[in-house]
């Protein structure tokens, strides 16, 4: 349960051992730039407004003359040396639908892979029942219980998509669940249309006739309804060939909607024809062909990496982050959680499995979770960095050195949230 404190116009975050700032130019950071977070020691930061008005060190800040003045009027968190960052942004997730997968996951301890249970009718689509099946209000609960558990981790920015209703009225009833949660929750929500997630049962052979419904019909329902701000689309063997896929992009264009695509998850999708439709980001990146590396690294695409469905689908091998980073190609990471491959809403389990198996550093995961997200969401400018002027979203953590919050794994160090300059009681 979260509990939204009465709302202070002032607050101070005083007694801060590292404040990671995230400071410099509200682009994505790239190469080497990725390590630079911007960390100040024995630091405070004060909000007011819901924005961020100063945030640097504490003897400087405490010595402002309108803080000495009034400082009565300002409500204080004592950090007690702990660590604080910007709210951290999980730039991707699949929050709508009714129940785990269990016999998926038994099926694959088993032995059985991904592409095979999707063809034993497992996969994707058994998550499609259920959520038919779900009123509005059912799957509006589930979804706001994961942004609970999503923001007592330290997520204060969350990406949601539909894509388990595969019809025009449940992925609008999907969209307005994910409305319905947002409203309930302190974070900002940013919604997405993922009506082109595999092709349903009931089109099975005529998957062109499916991308003309998502095309025709759902698309322009949705932006006439500002249900969405983007469209995504699953471009992969077994979902939607890279012909149905740019149709979907163009379509999401045409009526003024953002676009973003899950690719090279499995096979290789080429990017150059997909580039055209100026996504906000390309999501997975498991299997990118070195030549398309490079055109990212040249645009503003950026590339989310999801370790959590290759850690929850027993893969061996990671998204090669390294080569994406070194290439120049802004990075993003994020839980990905949805029930079928990633059925976690932790941010800093994502920063472990970077660190341990993507080879990235503390630094670069956090930068990567923070300003590089927010660029990948297009929200740079009022999120992901502690800048004066934006939005007072902040994570304290209880460790000292703000490498620990991706070296104690699968350990909810979150202690604090602030969300547009208000304290958020968490549950812990
Ligand atoms: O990002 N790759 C496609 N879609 C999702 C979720 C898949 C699922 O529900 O099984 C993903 O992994
Ligand atoms: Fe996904």
């Amino acid at each position: 349960m979260i509990n939204k404190t009465r709302p202070s116009p002032y607050l101070l975050l005083a007694n801060i051992s590292q404040l990671l700032t995230l400071h410099g130019e509200n682009t994505p950071r790239r190469g080497r730039d990725l390590h630079e977070i911007g960390l100040i020691k024995d630091a405070a930061v004060l909000c007011g407004g819901g924005k961020i008005l100063a945030a640097g060190s504490q003897r400087e800040l405490l010595r402002d003359p309108w803080l000495r003045s009034n400082r009565r009027k300002v409500q204080e968190i004592d950090c007690e040396g702990n660590v604080v960052l910007p709210g951290l942004i999980d730039c991707h997730t699949h929050p709508v639908f009714a129940g785990p997968r269990l016999v998926d996951f038994e099926k694959r301890i088993g032995g059985a892979d991904y592409e095979e249970i999707a063809a034993a009718g497992g996969g994707i689509r058994s998550s499609v029942a259920g959520v038919r099946g779900a009123s509005r209000g059912e799957l509006s609960k589930k979804v706001l219980a994961a942004l609970n558990a999503m923001l007592e981790q330290g997520t204060s920015v969350v990406e949601a998509k539909s894509g388990y209703g595969l019809t025009l009225e449940d992925e609008i009833k999907s969209l307005e669940a994910i409305r319905d949660a947002a409203r309930q929750w302190p974070g900002e929500v940013v919604p997405t249309l993922l009506a082109a997630h595999v092709v349903p049962q009931e089109y099975a052979g005529k998957a062109d006739d499916y991308v003309k419904k998502v095309c025709d019909q759902m698309i322009p329902l949705v932006a006439k309804k500002k249900l969405a701000k983007y469209v995504d689309v699953f471009c992969d063997r077994g979902a939607f060939t890279q012909e149905q896929s740019e149709k979907v992009l163009a379509a999401a264009r045409k009526h003024n909607l953002g676009t973003r695509a899950h690719v090279c998850q499995f096979t290789a999708a080429k990017l150059g024809p997909l580039l055209e439709h100026q996504p906000a980001s390309f999501d997975h990146m498991d299997c990118v062909q070195p030549e398309d590396i490079l055109l990212l690294a040249r645009g503003e695409t950026v590339a989310v990496l999801l370790p959590g469905a290759n850690y929850f689908l027993g893969h061996k091998e990671f998204p090669d982050a390294r080569r994406l980073i070194d290439a120049g190609a802004p990075v993003a990471l994020a839980t990905d959680y949805n029930p079928g491959t990633s059925p976690t809403p932790s941010m800093p389990f994502v920063l472990s499995l970077a660190c341990t198996h993507m080879k990235m550093t503390p630094a670069e995961a956090i930068a990567a979770t923070t300003i590089n997200a927010a660029c990948a969401l297009q929200m740079q400018d009022r999120k992901g960095s502690l800048k004066t002027g934006k939005d007072a979203d902040l994570a304290v953590f209880d460790v000292k050195d703000y490498r620990e919050i991706a070296y104690w794994f699968a350990w909810d160090r979150c202690v604090e949230m602030v969300v547009a300059g208000r304290i958020v009681g968490l549950d812990t």
